[in-house]
């Protein structure tokens, strides 16, 4: 099956004391997932909410597909907590881990989808022997940590060379991506689109996110 043009607005810029109302309202905008993106401290420098937060999310928001970005330096710990909190997909970096390949077999046989996120700092390739195993890959745009930041266009190499190598796989891009910066992850070949300030803070976000998966419908073959 061909790579389907999906949005996901991080909530990390959002009113995270309404994290509901604001959640709700960009899926009734047209998102396609929710980005979740939790922060340990210690593998980012900055801290944000973890399974608790996920759990009290999914009571309220019951069919949404939830992504977590696990910006952290032991995903293997939170598996089955995200599993708990009804998890769709645990998204977490290869960079902290020994073995990617067991948590990728622990977050599946935990009934999630895994997907492997890499830094700006690290080679693409270095995603070459786990690709096979993995639902999605997540190029990072920004360095990990904080919202708002610029989008680093040099990324996109790494996101071209993923979609040369493998067409069918789902490639996901997080950090600084919005209308000004979609149409080059488009045509590198990315079809998970994650964007935080530029959805949430938008005055008509049913537009930015219509605009943003048509253009990324025109790329994909
Ligand atoms: C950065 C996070 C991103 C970020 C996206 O560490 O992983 O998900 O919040 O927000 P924007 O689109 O504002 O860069
Ligand atoms: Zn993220």
């Amino acid at each position: 099956m061909p790579v389907q043009a999906k949005i996901g607005p991080s909530i990390l810029n959002a009113d995270l004391s309404n994290l509901a109302a604001e959640s709700q309202k960009l899926l009734d905008n047209g998102a396609d997932y929710l980005h979740l993106d939790v922060m340990d401290g210690t593998f980012v420098p900055n801290l944000t909410f973890g399974h608790p937060m996920v759990k009290s999310l999914r009571n309220k928001i019951k069919t949404a597909f939830f992504e977590t970005h696990m910006m952290v330096q032991k995903p293997e710990q939170w598996i089955e907590p995200m599993a708990d909190a009804g998890v769709n997909l645990y998204t977490f970096h290869v960079e902290p881990v020994q073995d990617v390949v067991r948590v990728c077999r622990q977050v599946q046989e935990s009934g999630m989808k895994v997907g492997l996120a890499i830094k700006p700092g690290t080679e693409v390739q270095e995603l070459e022997k786990y690709v096979s195993i993995a639902d999605v890959v997540l190029v990072m745009t920004v360095e990990p940590g904080f919202g708002g930041q610029s989008f680093m266009d040099d990324m996109m190499p790494k996101v071209k060379w993923l979609r040369d190598n493998y067409p069918s796989l789902d490639i996901e891009v997080d950090g600084g991506v919005g209308p000004k910066t979609i149409h080059c992850c488009a045509e590198a070949g990315a079809n998970m689109i994650v964007s935080g300030t530029a959805v949430v803070g938008a005055s008509d976000q049913a537009q930015v996110i219509k605009e943003m998966r048509d253009v990324v419908h025109t790329y994909l073959k």
